[in-house]
């Protein structure tokens, strides 16, 4: 099949090219290269199934162009990390709102299948254990900067089913929890590739806030073949679909997990919202799903730990991205 992925070059995107690519298929790549990066292709690079065009999202002939004949499109271009909906946050809401417009269109008038990625900040302040899919968003006010991103990804989530009921897109939207793995840059607000920048450099380890905040961190390796079985399974059609791990941590806890797989001396350090975010900053006491409908749908149950992934992530910083690990 021929399958056009958005954001090919960002941290999920490249991973799922390879799979796509291991699975025979053949796959044009989009991507403005303002938080992926090209290195992040090295294994695909020359692959005579694989082509990127450096381009955007926010371009409606290009997005055209590169879904004619293409029987899925994986769509996971956006504008990402809590730094960069912070300080280009009208940029951020143009590519989230009106890029997404055009590869929802582009697949509808193509007929080709859609997977669009969504996210957990949906869910907003809503602290309950095990959230599921049709949960009620809590979210903050829309001159909160950082809500924009929510606001931005659920009227995606509305635009794709809208597209569905009146033009029969066929559709699943992917609600990403924390995914992390080797290639996440910790430049834009990532926590886990930050800590391990850090502690690879023997400095502190900044904890924003208390330390207590609950979160769940699943490998992109347990999440990339879900993601491409959703595609291959109607019964997701209409559908959002909650993927991560319900492996519960702390913020504070996972810092001393970093700390002691990596041996850093560093210790940890706290900072406020206030210093890393800007006024007007909230932040999440516990975000925790329910991946129940995954599992119906496609089996899936992440089969790594909190431990291989900071191990993989070490490694991954301290091999192949060492140049730019003293860059971030
Ligand atoms: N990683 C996570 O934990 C997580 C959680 C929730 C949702 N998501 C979603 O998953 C998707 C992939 O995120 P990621 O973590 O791989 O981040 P990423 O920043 O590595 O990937 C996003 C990619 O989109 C590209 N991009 C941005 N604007 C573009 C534009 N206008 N035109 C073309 N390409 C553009 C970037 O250069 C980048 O390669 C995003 O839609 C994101 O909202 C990720």
């Amino acid at each position: 099949m021929r399958i056009f992925v958005t954001g090919a070059a960002g941290f999920i995107g490249s991973h799922l090219v390879e799979a796509l690519l291991t699975g025979g298929h053949d796959v044009v790549g989009l991507d403005d290269l303002s938080t992926g990066r090209l290195a992040n292709l090295a294994a695909v690079t020359g692959h005579p199934r694989f082509r990127l065009a450096e381009g955007s999202i926010l371009d409606a002939a290009l997005v055209d162009e590169l879904t004619a004949g293409a029987g899925q499109v994986y769509h996971l271009a956006a504008a990402v990390g809590s730094f960069v909906i912070r300080d280009r946050t009208l940029d951020a809401l143009r590519t989230n709102v009106h890029g997404t417009e055009h590869v929802v269109d582009a697949a509808a008038r193509h007929g080709a299948v859609l997977v669009a990625a969504s996210t957990s900040e949906i869910y907003g302040k809503n602290t309950k254990i095990g959230l599921r899919e049709d949960d009620d968003r809590v979210i903050g006010s829309p001159l909160k900067s950082r809500w924009s991103y929510a606001e931005a990804k659920a009227i995606d989530e509305s635009l794709i089913d809208a597209y569905g009921r009146e033009h029969g897109l066929r559709a699943v939207i992917i609600r990403f929890f924390n995914t992390v793995g080797p290639r996440q840059t910790g430049r834009y607000g990532m926590v886990i590739p930050r800590f391990v920048r850090q502690a690879l450099a023997g400095e502190p380890l900044t904890i924003f806030g208390t330390g207590d905040q609950i979160r769940c961190f699943c490998h992109v390796q347990d999440v990339v073949p879900a993601v491409v079985r959703l595609a291959a399974t109607p019964a997701a059609y209409g559908k959002a679909v909650n993927l991560g791990s319900t492996e519960q941590t702390t913020i504070g806890n996972l810092a001393q997990r970093v700390i002691s797989i990596s041996g850093s001396a560093g210790g940890v350090t706290y900072g406020s919202y206030l210093d890393a975010y800007g006024p007007g900053y909230e932040d999440l006491q516990r975000r925790v799903p329910d991946c129940t409908l995954a599992r119906t749908l496609t089996g899936f149950t992440p089969s790594r730990t909190l431990e291989d992934i900071i191990h993989d992530v070490i490694r991954d910083q301290a091999t192949s991205h060492a140049g730019a690990v003293t860059a971030l």
